[in-house]
């Protein structure tokens, strides 16, 4: 069963087309998120499905029943948008309480939904203040209370962390999902940041120009990317070219520009003929960087030159130059970094690769 349904629906702006026929379900309960770069069409696919928008075609369906003429306040949605807009002149409680206010609920049964709302996202004890007097993460969970306190159908939330700084917006979104979680309410959350898409969804919905390149939970749209877009949006990928030499039974083997041949797993690709060129995507921590000295183990093994060593902590990213292609890795450290102008041997794990057409862009 899914909640939310979008049928071949379509956002044009005059001569602009904004969302490109675009379909989706959205099953109960879950948490999907609309990532993609800024302009590619989330806001504007969001604001189709609270009805701020109408759609210039196609159809949206809520719990089974077509919403398209329905407008916003009869839709049941919790809404959440980037900057907080709390009214600034009423407490946290009225702030909160206020879409109840409209829909035939007693003062005491609304002062005690505001005291188990506000429990919810742990402030507890800020009803009698102004918003003024909290901070932007406290704000954001007033604005979360205030959508979720008419249980909703449906959660929007259009970049709601965005305004965050960076450690809060970790934090937020932790209390985001598990906020998630206890109410279960159906979530669609949007954002054109990668890692929060990855570390809050079931469902990640990856667009690009009004269109939708690729639905998959985060694993599946991380280590398996449709297209050289969503390779190259996610995460940190080398993207290299090459031609498919062979494909025989359960692997294909690539002659991969500036490396020479690999064998993969034929389900690492899509469906490659021979002699077809093709791009071979692996992500920068799939690279494992190991002293040149160290033996070969019958792995994809190459040589390259530390070019550069961009030190994070924990781990580091390399530049590395291999003839005329550079790469870059992402390795944990472990004792010390390697240094620049040390040649290392290269690792890569066939089953790590993932192989795209070469006229994908
Ligand atoms: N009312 C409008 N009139 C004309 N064009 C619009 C209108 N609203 C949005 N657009 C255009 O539609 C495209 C998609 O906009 P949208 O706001 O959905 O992007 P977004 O993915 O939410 O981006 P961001 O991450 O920057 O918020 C953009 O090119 C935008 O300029
Ligand atoms: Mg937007």
């Amino acid at each position: 069963m899914s909640v939310v349904n979008l049928t071949n629906i379509v956002k044009r702006f005059g001569a602009f087309t904004a969302v490109h026929p675009m379909s989706l379900e959205i099953p109960e309960g879950s948490f999907i998120t609309l990532l993609g770069p800024s302009g590619c069409g989330k806001t504007t696919t969001l604001r189709m499905i609270a009805g701020l928008l109408d759609p210039t075609e196609g159809d949206i369906t809520i719990g089974g029943e077509r919403v398209n003429e329905l407008p916003i306040h009869k839709r049941n949605l919790g809404i959440v948008f980037q900057n907080y807009a709390l009214f600034p002149h009423k407490t946290v409680a009225q702030n909160v309480a206020f879409g109840l206010k409209y829909r035939g609920v007693s003062k005491e049964e609304s002062a005690k939904r505001v005291k188990a709302a506000l429990e919810l996202v742990q402030l507890p004890n800020v009803g009698d203040r102004y918003p003024a007097q909290l901070s932007g993460g406290q704000q954001q969970r007033i604005a979360l209370a205030r959508a979720i306190i008419i249980e909703p159908s449906v959660l929007l939330l259009d970049e709601p962390l965005s305004a965050l700084d960076a450690n809060l917006r970790e934090d937020m979104r932790i209390e985001l999902k598990r906020i998630q979680q206890q109410t279960g309410i159906t979530t669609v959350f949007v954002t054109h940041d990668q890692s929060e898409a990855l570390a809050m969804s079931d469902l990640v919905i990856v667009m690009s120009e009004g269109r939708v390149e690729q639905v998959g939970p985060p694993e599946e749209v991380y280590n398996n990317p449709a297209s050289e877009f969503i390779a190259r949006f996610l995460g940190t990928s080398n993207i290299l070219d090459a031609r498919c030499t062979e494909v025989s039974g359960d692997s294909i083997t690539l002659d991969v520009s500036g490396m020479g041949a690999i064998t993969l797993p034929k389900n690492r690709s899509r469906d490659v003929k021979e002699e077809e060129q093709v791009k071979l995507v692996i992500r920068a921590e799939k690279l494992n960087l190991l002293p040149q000295s160290a033996a070969a183990d019958g792995r994809f093994a190459i040589e390259g030159l530390v070019e550069t060593v961009d030190y994070q902590g924990q781990a580091a990213r390399y530049f590395l130059r291999m003839g005329t292609t550079q790469l870059q890795a992402i390795n944990m450290i472990e004792t010390t970094p390697f240094s620049v102008g040390e040649t290392v041997s290269i690792r890569v794990r066939p089953e790590d690769c993932v192989v795209l057409p070469g006229g994908t862009t």
